[in-house]
């Protein structure tokens, strides 16, 4: 299959000065429609959550409690038609553009914000959930399976954000045992200027792309639809730093899907 859109050289050159970019779409409409039948389905049967790819992003996760932000890791893994059509083709082809030819897939997640109820996600650098020995230059593509509003959930960007270091992050709550990071606001203020800040309404299937340093935050949802997110990771391979960095936040987590995923992995 042939990609079907290009980004052109004003789009990279915004993206490299601002660390995002919206585009107005990512795939035709028919994929999209079909894509969020699937989705919808995986998250009524919450796939990977045995083996902890499914949890509350933004709650503590325990069973039985209703998920404010539920999240699922891989979807492609539980439903190969995100894999297998023009969308993938197409992000694969901007990522290359934005990022050079040696970019590569860096894997899949979605984020799904439940009609009225679904939680904010705070703000947040990506590069903060990752292997702290790890230096990265990579995106993420955020693809919305309905329309993406400011009251449904719709992103937010610092632009130029992307310059700034990687700052130190907590749990959501500061509570450990949630899956959500959000970054510390006194070095966040003092970096950048909050209100600055964008907000990227999109049609469905439009899509923001963001860089791994960017600071980014998506609403709660106040609508009454749902808010589906489907968001692709594209990287140039991670170079191992001379001084591993401390992310003190990933190594004092307590996330019910740890345990869930290593009780999988010991064949439990
Ligand atoms: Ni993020």
């Amino acid at each position: 299959m042939e990609p079907t859109i290009t980004v052109s050289a004003q789009q990279i050159d915004f993206f490299r000065r601002n660390g995002f970019l919206s585009i107005e779409a990512i795939t035709d409409a028919s994929e999209i429609a079909s894509l969020r039948q699937v989705y919808d389905s995986l998250f009524e049967r919450r796939a990977g959550r045995e083996v902890g790819d499914e949890f509350d992003l933004a709650g503590a996760d325990q069973d039985g409690e209703v998920a404010r932000l539920p999240q699922i890791l891989s979807p492609s893994k539980y439903a190969p038609e995100f894999a297998e059509g023009l969308m993938r083709v197409n992000a694969l082809q901007v990522a290359r553009q934005l990022l050079g030819e040696e970019a590569d897939w860096g894997g899949d997640h979605a984020i799904f914000k439940p009609a009225l109820y679904g939680a904010e996600t705070p703000w947040h650098q990506d590069e903060a959930y990752w292997d702290s020995s790890l230096s990265y230059n990579s995106i993420s593509i955020w693809v919305p399976l309905q329309e993406a509003t400011v009251e449904n959930g719709c992103m937010w960007f610092v632009p130029g954000s992307q310059n700034s270091p990687l700052l130190p992050h907590h749990s959501i709550g500061h509570d450990p045992r949630v899956h959500g990071l959000e970054v510390d606001r006194e070095p966040m203020d003092a970096a950048v200027d909050l209100s600055s800040a964008v907000a990227c309404p999109l049609p469905p299937g439009g899509a923001t792309i963001h860089h791994n340093r960017t600071l980014h935050y998506t609403g709660p949802n106040t609508s009454p639809v749902p808010r589906r997110a489907y968001i692709m990771a594209f990287a140039l391979p991670p170079q191992k730093l001379d001084e591993p960095r401390d992310f003190y936040w990933n190594r004092i987590k307590q996330a019910p899907r740890q345990e869930r995923a290593a009780r999988a992995a010991a064949g439990a």
